[in-house]
């Protein structure tokens, strides 16, 4: 699988060194002030075109890469399932070829299928980079999640932190859980049996580097920060879900007083507020770090796109 060698493509934390994951994150601490518009925007993509290719729906992702690839000094056009010929019938494969063929240098694709990206990745020569494929992985979501955790919390060595909810369906927990253990954490995986299961520990090849809990008020008295997850009603995750899971499993304000005082709160969105994350939680300036994660977004996925397009 190419992550990072030959093209740079960037289709999974699986595989990944930490040495790769962190230069990823120092280049996206340097890109911080250009995110952020404190500097100008830098002219690695100079001349060159991005294409976004989104299957499936998105706001964070789909924004921040056009927002990265301009920040960058290129040139980006997003393609989407409506309006586009995919909706005729033409596979993803197809499109992906038809769009290289017009001169793009990198190409960055969400998709519904697991390993979406790499079946793209093999059919290109110019680097892909995976926005999010079914089930599989969100890489740059795991880039961003831990580079928020890193700003947050110092190194992330010995620190323990919760992901919490629906980590079955989820390809934010399994690529945000890989570079966690890269980087030495310790990760609780927290959610109903039904979607958090003891299979999930062979995420990390360390033995007790993951640990699995049902019990959440159990679970957040020695945690440096806690990940909620979005329930996934359109993987179907709804019918795994009871109807108490927000007294089970939400973040509720009682909740937080279990917290450590230092602790922050991560999601990825978007947020079902009032079922997985109260509004008084999301929006708790001392403790979200949910709009930062959006900023370092935009930084982080400008570093996967210079190493894509220039090495
Ligand atoms: N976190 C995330 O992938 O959000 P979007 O679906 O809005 O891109």
């Amino acid at each position: 699988m190419r992550y990072l060698s030959g093209v740079h493509d960037f289709l999974q934390i699986e595989g990944m060194t930490r040495v790769e994951l962190e230069y990823l994150l120092d280049a996206t601490n340097m890109n911080i002030p250009h995110a952020e518009g404190r500097q100008p925007a830098k002219s690695t993509l100079d001349g060159k075109v991005v294409a976004n290719v989104f299957f499936e729906d998105s706001t964070r992702t789909r924004c921040s890469f056009e927002t990265a690839v301009h920040r960058l000094g290129g040139e980006v056009f997003t393609v989407s399932a409506a309006g586009s010929s995919a909706s005729k019938g033409e596979s993803l494969v197809d499109t992906a070829l038809n769009i290289e063929a017009m001169g793009v240098a990198v190409m960055v694709v969400r998709c519904a299928i697991s390993g979406g990206a790499a079946m793209v990745a093999k059919s290109l020569k110019i680097p892909v980079i995976n926005a999010g494929d079914g089930r599989h992985e969100h890489p740059t979501q795991g880039l961003l999640d831990v580079a928020t955790l890193r700003e947050a919390l110092g190194p992330l060595d010995g620190r323990r932190v919760a992901i919490v909810g629906d980590v079955a369906n989820s390809r934010v927990a399994r690529s945000t859980t890989k570079a966690l253990c890269l980087l030495g954490t310790r990760v609780r995986l927290v959610g109903p049996p039904t979607l958090v299961s003891r299979t999930m520990q062979s995420l990390s090849a360390v033995p007790d580097q993951i640990e699995v809990s049902h019990d959440l008020d159990s679970a957040l008295a020695d945690v440096d920060a806690v990940i909620m997850l979005r329930i996934q009603l359109e993987r179907a995750a709804g019918s795994a879900i009871s109807s108490d899971y927000r007294v089970l499993y939400g973040l509720t304000q009682a909740r937080i007083r279990r917290l450590p005082a230092h602790a922050v709160i991560l999601h990825p969105g978007p947020m079902n507020r009032g079922v997985e994350i109260d509004d008084s939680v999301a929006d708790d300036p001392g403790r979200s770090r949910i709009l930062r994660q959006v900023t370092l977004g935009v930084a982080s996925r400008m570093a996967v796109l210079e190493r894509a397009a220039v090495g």
